[in-house]
C-alpha cells in the first residue's frame, strides 16, 4: 500500500516506485537504483498501487514508466522475487499475481496514454511493461536482452508471449535463444520502440510526444487505444460491429462532447482543421 497518499504535493509515495509530475504527464518510476530496477515482490505490489492512483487522479493525462538511477529495468529480482520465494509458495502466487497484473493488464488496458522511456538495462522481465505500454521510447545507447536462456531459464511470466506480440517471429526466436543483446538504435529499427534518441534527448522526446497527447480528448484517446487493442483478434464482421458500437457510446460518454464541438469548429464557424491538429479545449 501506499505509505503517503497525500504529501504535501498530494502525490503518493511508495517504498519502490517514485512518482513525479510534469503537467499532465506522470512518471512512475522504477526506483530501486542500486539493484538496476531489479524487480522485488514489494516493486510489483507497489507498481499495482501507483497505477490504480494514476488511473484516478485528474491531473493524470498521460503515464510515463521509466526506471532510476539511468537503467529502466534489470528483470525479475533474482533474490527475491525467484529465491525468496521458492519456500514459501503463498507469497510466490501474491508476487506473480502483482507481477502479471501492473506489467500486462493494467497496462495493456490503462486508459490513459502510457509511453516506456527506456535507458539503460532493461532485461527479462523488464520488456513486458515496454511493450504493454503504448508507446515506447529508448535511448540510443539503452541496451536490451533476453538473458533468461543465459542463466538456463525460460523468458516465463508472459515474456514470450509478449515478445511476439511486438517482434517479428526471426526476431523473437533470435533474440530468446541467443540471449544476445541489442542497443535503443536496433531496437527502433525492427520497431521494438518508436524511436531511439541520444539519451540526453531521451525526456525531451518523450516529453514532446506526451504534451501531444495530453492536448488530445481523453475519451478519443481511451477509445481509439480500446478499439485498436481490441480489433487485432477480431473478424471484419466483428471488428465493423463493435467499432459501430464504439462510435455510438463515445458520443454519450465524452464528457467534453469532443464530437459535437469540432463538428461545429469545422463545419459552421470554420476554426478549426482536423487534419491540422486538436481543437481548443
Ligand atoms: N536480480 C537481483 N539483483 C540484481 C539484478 C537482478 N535481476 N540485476 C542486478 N542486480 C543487483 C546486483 O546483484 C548488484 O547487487 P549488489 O550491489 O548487492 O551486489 C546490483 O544490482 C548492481 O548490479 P551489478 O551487476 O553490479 O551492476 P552492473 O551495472 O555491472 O550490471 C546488469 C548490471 C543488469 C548487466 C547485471 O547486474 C545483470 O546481468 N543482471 C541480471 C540481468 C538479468 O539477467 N535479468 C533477467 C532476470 S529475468
Amino acid at each position: 500500500m501506499p505509505h503517503d497518499l497525500m504529501s504535501s504535493e498530494s502525490l503518493p509515495s511508495f517504498e519502490n516506485v517514485a512518482i513525479e509530475r510534469d503537467g499532465g504527464t506522470t512518471f512512475v518510476i522504477l526506483n530501486r537504483p542500486d539493484k538496476r530496477n531489479a524487480m522485488s515482490p514489494q516493486l510489483h505490489m507497489d507498481m499495482c498501487d501507483a497505477l490504480d492512483w494514476a488511473e484516478m487522479d485528474d491531473q493524470t493525462k498521460v503515464v510515463v514508466i521509466t526506471g532510476a538511477g539511468g537503467n529502466f529495468c534489470a528483470g525479475q529480482d533474482l533474490k527475491l522475487y525467484f529465491r525468496g520465494t521458492e519456500s514459501d509458495p503463498k507469497a510466490r502466487v501474491r508476487a506473480r499475481r502483482a507481477a502479471h497484473t501492473w506489467r500486462w493488464d493494467r497496462l495493456s488496458s490503462f486508459p490513459k496514454a502510457t509511453i516506456a522511456m527506456v535507458h539503460g538495462y532493461c532485461f527479462g522481465g523488464g520488456f513486458t511493461p515496454v511493450i504493454a505500454c503504448d508507446f515506447a521510447v529508448a535511448a540510443d545507447d539503452a541496451t536490451f536482452g533476453l538473458s533468461e536462456v543465459n542463466w538456463g531459464i525460460i523468458p516465463g511470466g508472459l515474456v514470450a508471449w509478449a515478445v511476439t506480440e511486438i517482434m517479428n517471429y526471426r526476431d523473437a526466436i533470435y533474440y530468446s535463444v541467443t540471449g544476445d543483446r541489442f542497443s535503443g538504435k536496433e531496437a527502433a529499427a525492427m520497431k521494438f520502440v518508436n524511436k531511439s534518441v541520444p539519451v540526453e534527448n531521451l525526456r525531451a522526446e518523450v516529453m514532446e510526444l506526451a504534451r501531444k497527447l495530453e492536448a488530445k480528448s481523453p475519451a478519443a484517446v481511451k477509445y481509439t487505444k480500446e478499439c485498436v487493442r481490441m480489433v487485432r483478434r477480431m473478424t471484419k464482421d466483428q471488428a465493423m460491429d463493435y467499432l459501430n458500437a464504439k462510435s455510438d457510446a463515445l458520443k454519450h460518454v465524452d464528457p467534453e462532447g469532443g464530437r459535437q464541438k469540432a463538428m461545429k469548429m469545422f463545419l459552421d464557424d470554420k476554426v478549426f482543421k482536423p487534419g491540422l491538429g486538436e481543437f481548443k479545449r
